[in-house]
């Protein structure tokens, strides 16, 4: 086959007069008279050909959209009303000498220039297909740029990259493992990594200082618009080093690719808020910074008014939000039903006009009540206040996703902006209240802070962490720690997980015997890379930025993956199916 002289996006008033021979599918027919113009695309672009011989025009009556098509021909100037000036080759057209038909194409099931008209579930079996999309090639195109980024932004700063195992063990991430049973070792499984995260340890202990890799996790848990059951991570690990050089050399790579990828300058030093401060402000340890509603402490002013169901809570906070004439009483309750469907009992609200609150609750608070919430709240008129009474925990954290809603419901932000923070000075440990234990709010992997050391052990709810997520427009962009270089320090955090030895022993024996080995103080952290993407693509979809990604109950619809296997298999495994009750 002659080899193509241009791609589809490339010609321009350059290549005018030159013979071309152009390769690509069928976009788009039409008949002008004794004139055929076609619309021949690739990955490139699209070129308009012109069919205006007896003998083409036959041709091009046969040719339907997607057949696959090569075309020689003459770049000649387009006439100037014709002139499309939103794409490269909108000055030019090609008229063709010869076309050949190279494969046609059935009738597509979809349509892949209007995604929205077909389901997503036949979009993603005929994902190949909706891959023709240009919006979701330019999105793979830019997680492709975004990989190259970081990739020579890591090795100028002599980070290597290596590959960890895949058919692993249960690494403890805190979801689900996905289980590989192994057929040599009857009875026995392989578990899929849900992250690197101790391999990229054991790097540092042999000295393989400033590891990263580019590399597929695996986490069996309930699936959202930002998680897919396998994602991606940027991994990487530092030896000799404490937050601040972990925190600076990860602001220097993001900035780098939101510049490169993007064109976007970042400010760094990113700022840092303390996860308590975080959760009071915002009601999430995730806060979107592109709007400036915060949550504020209602509960001195409630306890004055005379509103008993607020009087009795452990906690009441609020929100002030401008446009008060937005919120009608319809979408009002669309709220309270959120704030309800989210375990908050109610959401109560007030709206501030002519100096005074006015419906919803305002009747509970006396008017010199009401002028000193106004002015210390610093509530203006023609606002609305949104408040939730709970136990503090709820009532933060159902007010924080109202924020999120209501600013959704204002478009109160920018999708070309980007608000990067540091969350830092998280606990060690939660607690597990089903199992009634202490849990790491991380991995138990994370060092607590060094005046909390013995904290860590004798009081563990009050520890705080060496550990620090990036969030950027409210997506937890990455999450990383400073880690335990010390064995005994080691051991004891797994016994305050309530782990026996013999436990420790079995889950992580190796890993613990490495430590003693002259570990080096270490520290890392990971990005989400399809999270990453999402951001620098625009979209609020992780699917959109994966080639082959799965539905919200983890199928692949494309190939009717999860499947059954037949029985010589099973029996190879030595694997008997039971009958699930809780089949999803
Ligand atoms: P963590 O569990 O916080 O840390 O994961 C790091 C980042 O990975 C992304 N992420 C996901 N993206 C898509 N789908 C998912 N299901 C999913 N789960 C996590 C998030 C998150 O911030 N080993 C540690 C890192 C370390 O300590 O260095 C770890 O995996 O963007």
């Amino acid at each position: 086959m002659n080899s193509r002289t241009h791609n589809c996006g490339e010609l321009t008033k350059k290549n005018i007069d030159k013979n071309v021979r152009l390769f690509g599918w069928i976009n788009s027919t039409r008949t002008h008279g004794k004139i055929i113009f076609i619309d021949i695309r690739d990955r490139f672009g699209k070129t308009q050909i012109i069919l205006n011989t007896d003998s083409l025009i036959e041709k091009g009556k046969t040719l339907s959209n997607e057949d696959v098509i090569s075309v020689s021909g003459t770049v000649i100037a387009r006439s100037a009303d014709l002139v499309n000036k939103n794409i490269t080759t909108g000055e030019i057209e090609v008229v063709a000498e010869q076309i050949k038909i190279l494969n046609v194409s059935a009738p597509l099931p979809m349509s892949i220039h209007d995604r929205e008209a077909s389901t997503e579930e036949h979009r993603l079996k005929y994902r190949y297909l909706e891959l023709r999309n240009s919006e979701l090639q330019n999105n793979l195109i830019l997680r492709n740029k975004t990989t190259q980024v970081v990739r020579n932004f890591l090795n100028e700063q002599d980070f290597i990259e290596i590959e960890t195992p895949v058919l692993t063990k249960s690494t403890p991430e805190g979801a689900r493992d996905y289980l590989v049973p192994s057929r040599v070792h009857n009875g026995k499984f392989y578990a899929l990594p849900q992250s690197p995260q101790m391999y990229k340890q054991l790097f540092m202990i042999s000295g393989l200082d400033r590891y990263f890799q580019i590399v597929k996790c695996f986490r069996d848990e309930d699936l959202r618009s930002d998680r897919q059951p396998e994602f991606t991570q940027i991994d990487l690990e530092m030896s000799f080093v404490d937050e601040e050089h972990v925190r600076d050399m990860v602001e220097q790579l993001i900035a780098t690719v939101f510049d490169e990828v993007n064109n976007v300058k970042m400010q760094t030093p990113f700022p840092t808020l303390s996860y308590e401060e975080a959760m009071k402000r915002f009601g999430t340890d995730k806060p979107d910074l592109r709007y400036s509603i915060e949550i504020q402490d209602f509960k001195k002013f409630s306890d004055q008014s005379d509103f008993q169901a607020f009087k009795n809570s452990e906690s009441v906070q609020m929100i002030n939000v401008h446009n008060s004439e937005f919120f009608s009483r319809k979408i009002i309750s669309e709220l309270d039903s959120y704030a309800q469907s989210l375990g908050a009992k109610g959401l109560a609200w007030m709206k501030y006009n002519d100096s005074i609150f006015e419906s919803g609750i305002s009747k509970f608070f006396n008017k010199n009540l009401q002028s000193n919430i106004a002015s210390d709240c610093n509530i203006k008129n023609g606002s609305i206040c949104f408040m939730i009474a709970d136990s503090s925990e709820i009532s933060l954290k159902v007010l924080g996703k109202i924020r999120v809603k209501v600013a959704d419901m204002l478009s109160l932000y920018d999708d070309s902006v980007f608000k990067p923070v540091w969350i830092v000075d998280f606990p060690l440990f939660n607690w597990d209240e089903d199992n009634q234990r202490f849990d790491s709010v991380h991995h138990p992997f994370v060092a607590p802070k060094d005046q909390d050391i013995k904290t860590a052990i004798s009081e563990p709810e009050k520890a705080i962490s060496k550990g620090y997520d990036i969030v950027i427009n409210g997506y937890e962009i990455a999450g990383g720690s400073i880690r335990i270089h010390d064995q005994k320090l080691q051991q004891k955090i797994f016994e305050t997980m309530n782990l026996t030895k013999k436990d420790i022993q079995s889950k992580f024996g190796f890993f613990i015997d490495a430590l003693k080995f002259g570990t080096p103080p270490h520290g890392g952290i990971a990005f989400g890379l399809d999270r990453l993407v999402m951001l620098l693509a625009g979209v609020n979809n992780i699917r959109d930025v994966i080639a082959f990604p799965k539905t919200t109950s983890a199928s692949a619809l494309m190939e009717d993956s999860p499947n059954t296997v037949s029985d010589e298999q099973l029996d190879d495994l030595g694997i008997g199916i039971k009958k699930n009750e809780k089949k999803v």
